[in-house]
């Protein structure tokens, strides 16, 4: 049965339009969704990571910022003006040159690189399937690093993360931690 997150915003649609992104998207979230505590203990100066799904990018920029010059963060999205915003989001906030913007298909990133960190905040139940999702996530990292995953919980229940959780275990990853993130369902996952 749709939520109603579904009726009212998301209208039936798998993939949140762009103008939903950005409600998501301003001051006030920093006082439930810290990036400072949630994904800044997972990155180091220098690093790799990969955000998946940024949307306009309320994480990307902060992690942009504590990866510094040495690092890089690459937002994969399958939308190009959530894209194009965090181009513009990151040059106003003078880190262009740690982020690359990389434009996906639903069940194939088309990226060969290997990350540190990759966060999937708010977007895995976007994907067609989740079981292809998780061995394209498996791809993309280092054999030492951590995947984030955290859900809505207004918009997914408790039993479908628990699915999600078990087909990530199916495809090779762990869990290590459950971190306690706002209004979300969350694990941190190692291969
Ligand atoms: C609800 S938004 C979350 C945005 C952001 N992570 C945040 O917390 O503000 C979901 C994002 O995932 C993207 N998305 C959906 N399916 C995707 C897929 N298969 N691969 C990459 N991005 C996807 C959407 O285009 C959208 O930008």
């Amino acid at each position: 049965m749709s939520s109603i997150f579904d009726k009212l915003l998301v209208k039936g649609k798998h993939v949140c339009p762009s103008w939903v992104c950005f409600t998501f998207d301003n001051p006030l979230r920093k006082i439930f969704h810290d990036p400072g505590k949630i994904v800044a203990p997972y990155i180091r100066p220098g690093a790799m990571v990969v955000d998946i799904g940024p949307g306009k990018g309320y994480f990307t920029i902060p992690m942009c910022q504590l990866v510094g010059g040495e690092g890089r963060v690459i937002a994969v999205d399958i939308q190009e003006q959530m894209l194009k915003s965090i181009q513009r989001r990151a040059a106003a906030a003078g880190v262009a040159e740690s982020l690359t913007t990389h434009l996906s298909m639903p069940n194939d990133f088309g990226l060969a690189v290997q990350a540190d960190f990759v966060l999937a905040f708010w977007m895995v139940h976007e994907v067609p399937e989740s079981g292809q999702f998780f061995t394209n996530v498996k791809a993309i990292m280092k054999s030492e690093a951590i995947f984030l995953i955290a859900e809505p919980l207004f918009h997914v229940t408790e039993g479908r993360f628990n699915n999600t959780l078990r087909t990530a275990q199916e495809m090779g990853f762990k869990i290590v931690a459950h971190p306690k993130i706002s209004f979300s369902y969350a694990a941190a996952l190692v291969l």
